[in-house]
């Protein structure tokens, strides 16, 4: 289960990013915002962090205007390794050697195209673990500073 979330700034990239979730046939839940009015990223990218880092959704991804915001803020609440992607290459890394959890996106960014291959690869990759997996926990332990 994947949990979903933008700002005003990522409404409509959002959308379209569940439409897609919903033609492959994956399940996701949609934290917000719901309307075009203008609100504040670190709410909604908090809200879905924090189901995140609970377990209550194996993964999340974070739609503003840039995706730096979204990113920064999640990566907050213990637990979230959130990666801020606008290239297919990253997002396939990210899983494979981070094991990133969460991924934010640019509507201002990235076009809606180059937008679902980067939700695909996100979704798609499997994390590698391995020597990487020690430089996750030596990431993880970070949290602790
Ligand atoms: C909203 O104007 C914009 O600042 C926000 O969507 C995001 O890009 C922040 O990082």
């Amino acid at each position: 289960m994947i949990v979903i979330a933008s700002d005003h700034a990522g409404l409509k990239l959002k959308g379209q990013i569940m439409e897609h979730l919903q033609e492959r046939g994956l399940a996701y839940r949609d934290l917000g915002t719901y309307t075009s009015e203008s609100c504040h990223y670190p709410d909604y990218a908090a809200a879905a962090a924090r189901a995140v880092a609970k377990g209550e959704y194996e993964k999340g991804i974070l739609v503003c205007g840039t995706g730096i915001g979204m990113s920064i803020a999640a990566n907050k609440i213990h637990g979230v390794r959130c990666a801020h992607c606008s290239d297919v290459f990253s997002a396939k890394m990210c899983r494979a050697h981070n094991d990133a959890n969460m991924l934010a996106l640019g509507e201002r960014v990235v076009g809606a195209g180059l937008a679902m291959e980067i939700v695909d690869a996100f979704l798609d990759a499997e994390f590698l673990g391995g020597r990487h997996a020690d430089r996750v926990k030596m990431m993880m332990e970070l949290e602790k500073e």
